[in-house]
């Protein structure tokens, strides 16, 4: 079978990794890929959410599934639009509807969703423009800190934990009035603030069925002791120590059960991937938000563990047989370290020369922000590569990868080395 992903980080170059590995795959094209995909699939230079140039390579190359990686092209409608082409209705697309991806697309959408089938999260309200004022009376009825979410997608930035009542009324009226997150924050969902740990879980589902895959605990901030700038994440660690049994069973029940279950109620047309970010508060789940894609850099943590063959997996997705598949784990831990360009996530240059990545040993590199240049590998985006390791447990695991980051150079390197500080 052929197959194109699409996307370019290092979540792309984990499924092509192991996609790469199944006997049944047989030409693997990335789109656009990066320095680490051309290793072992060819690259193709589209965008992701060039729709037109993605029916052309998947006619031209006989390519019979299409795995998106990124949200946007999901929420913008690639599902739809290979559904409602004649050419191209019979291609197994890996990821969500238009409609569905709204669970990523809408705070507003999922808040509704979760609210509707009975899935523990914070209570809420949303605002638009008219009710600014509204909004702001709203914030007086809660405690601090106050909660304020951008309805539409704002890769990652779109969430403000504010402290102060007076600055939470400011940076309201800054969203909906003055478009601070441009479109997206036309509407913004304040929320009751949360105080516990957070964890994600992954959920493979073909809209009747569904696999929950092992959880994931990512490292936002850029700062050690998770300080500064919010990041598309600087590591990850699976499974969570924290998440026993006893608490597995508890979000089984009350968030993946209901909420595949919700998707089915609803009628939304669902192949793919659901990663729920959620907080555990006094020893319960509760739901933070919906993602209808794999988290990046947690792909690059959780497949590793998964010794299925991914193609298999996701052909099951596509005839809506995923109850036939035994999930086959990797008991050990996994664990990411992400390694990023000098100033990111403000300023940072691209083009610098990446060395070592021959020398690491006992780890799997997995590239994001790459490209070739002059026969060299360069940098080409904030989030660089990341380094995988396995352990017995997270510290051994971290300690193998931390030994192989040292390995690895360009210009700024930069990584956090506390990771699982908080486990
Ligand atoms: P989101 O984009 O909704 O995942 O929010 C980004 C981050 O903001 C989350 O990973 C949490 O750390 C934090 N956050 C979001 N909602 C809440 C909440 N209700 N209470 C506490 N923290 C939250
Ligand atoms: N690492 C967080 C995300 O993929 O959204």
């Amino acid at each position: 079978m052929n197959i194109l992903i699409v996307g370019a980080g290092g979540r792309e170059h984990t499924f092509a990794y192991k996609l790469a590995q199944s006997k049944e795959c047989e030409k693997l094209f990335v789109a656009p890929g990066n320095a680490g995909t051309a290793n072992i699939a060819t690259n193709v230079n589209i965008g992701v959410t060039d729709f037109d140039k993605i029916k052309e390579l998947v006619l031209s190359e006989a390519i019979k599934m299409v795995v998106v990686g990124p949200e946007v092209p999901l929420v913008e409608g690639i599902y739809d639009y290979f559904k409602n082409d004649s050419e191209l209705k019979e291609v197994a697309v890996i990821g969500p509807s238009a409609e569905a991806a709204q669970l990523e697309g809408s705070k507003e959408y999922a808040k509704e969703f979760l609210v509707r089938h009975n899935i523990p999260t914070a209570a809420y309200q949303s605002f638009t423009p008219e009710t600014v004022s509204e909004g702001q009376t709203f914030l007086e009825t809660l405690k601090a800190p106050y909660v304020l979410k951008a309805d539409g997608l704002a890769a990652g930035k779109g969430v403000l934990i504010i402290d102060n009542l007076e600055e939470a009324k400011k940076e309201l009226a800054e969203m909906l009035t003055n478009s601070k997150f441009g479109e997206a924050s036309n509407k913004v969902v304040i929320e009751e603030f949360l105080d516990g740990i957070e964890l994600s879980v992954f959920v493979l589902t073909d809209g009747k069925n569904y696999i929950t895959l092992p959880t994931a605990k990512d490292y936002k901030r850029i700062g050690e002791g998770d300080t500064g700038l919010n990041t598309g994440g600087m590591g990850a660690i699976s499974p969570v120590p924290f998440a026993d049994d006893a608490f597995m069973n508890k979000i089984e029940t009350q968030v993946v059960k209901p909420t595949v279950e919700g998707i089915i109620k609803d009628n939304l047309d669902y192949k793919g991937f659901i990663f729920i970010g959620l907080i555990k508060v006094d020893g319960e789940p509760k739901v933070i938000e919906y993602n209808v894609r794999m988290g990046d850099p947690e792909t690059e943590a959780v497949l590793p563990r998964v010794n299925n063959d991914l193609l298999d997996m996701f052909k099951h997705v596509a005839n809506q047989t995923l109850d036939k598949v035994v999930l086959d784990l990797d008991p050990r831990t996994a664990v990411t370290v992400m390694t990023v360009a000098g100033g990111y996530p403000e300023a940072y240059e691209k083009g610098d020369e990446i060395t070592g990545i021959d020398n690491v040993e006992g780890s799997i590199v997995f590239q994001a922000g790459t490209t070739h240049k002059n026969g060299k590998i360069v940098t080409n985006g904030g989030r660089v590569l990341t380094v995988t390791s396995f352990g017995d447990n997270f510290k051994e695991a971290l300690a193998v990868s931390y030994k192989n980051v040292k390995k690895i150079n360009f210009k700024g390197i930069n990584y956090r080395t506390d990771l699982g500080f908080d486990l």
